[in-house]
């Protein structure tokens, strides 16, 4: 499974990348917003720099709800950087925007996905990536591995080459249910990459071993 960290935050996402598993970046327009980037330009030399730091695909998201201003935008988009992968909402013209971004070339991660059906059309239409948002479906009391487990299943069986990625991480259990249920790809916060690495059982036997160390110099 890729890792992919989900934010705009550059210091979180040298963080990530330092340590030597980072894959890619998603982010969205809440997330930009949160570091301050106002304005057209702002938002390209954003992505810019993160496509510099992150040698992996980097998904910047469409403002635009119509077909042709979802194509204009990603036809901008990646003139930034060859990893740009254009991030479109699952809505009927976004799907129609997908469709045409495959026919010329142009990856795209289908974004906003809460059900099976919705991931359906995102693979028929060709999306490279869809993300399924499980977080946000565990806040309303569903399943979101569940959902993660009936695409990856749906997606073997009919052939479909769209990754599942999984998306609205909340927590490093998050992200060993989605390895477990055969996600392509998840993306995560800083915290939970890194909440990974806990255990107090390590804490405890490091310590001991520290300890031990020092008592043979
Ligand atoms: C996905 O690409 C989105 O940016 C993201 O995972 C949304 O997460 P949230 O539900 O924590 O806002």
């Amino acid at each position: 499974m890729k890792f992919f960290i989900d934010t705009a935050n550059l210091a979180q996402i040298k963080e990530a990348n330092d340590l030597g598993i980072l894959d890619g970046v998603t982010t969205n327009p809440s997330l930009m917003a949160k570091e301050g980037i106002k304005g057209s330009d702002a938002v390209m030399a954003h992505y810019k720099t993160i496509c510099e730091m992150v040698d992996g695909p980097v998904s910047a998201e469409v403002l635009g709800t119509t077909f042709d201003d979802i194509v204009s935008e990603g036809k901008k988009l990646v003139t930034i950087h060859k990893n740009i992968v254009v991030k479109v909402p699952m809505i009927k013209d976004g799907i129609k925007a997908i469709k045409w971004f495959t026919d010329n070339g142009i990856k795209t991660n289908c974004t906003l996905v809460f059900s099976a059906g919705q991931a359906i059309l995102a693979a028929k239409a060709g999306a490279t990536y869809v993300s399924p948002f499980i977080g946000r479906i565990d806040d309303g009391n569903w399943d979101g591995v569940q959902l993660i487990e009936q695409i990856v299943s749906i997606y073997n069986g009919q052939g479909f080459m769209t990754e599942v990625l999984a998306a609205s991480i909340r927590t490093p259990l998050h992200i060993v249910r989605c390895a477990e249920a055969g996600a392509d790809v998840c993306t995560c916060p800083l915290s939970s990459i890194l909440g990974l690495l806990k255990h107090p059982l390590t804490d405890l036997g490091l310590e001991q071993f520290l300890k031990d160390a020092k008592s043979m110099q």
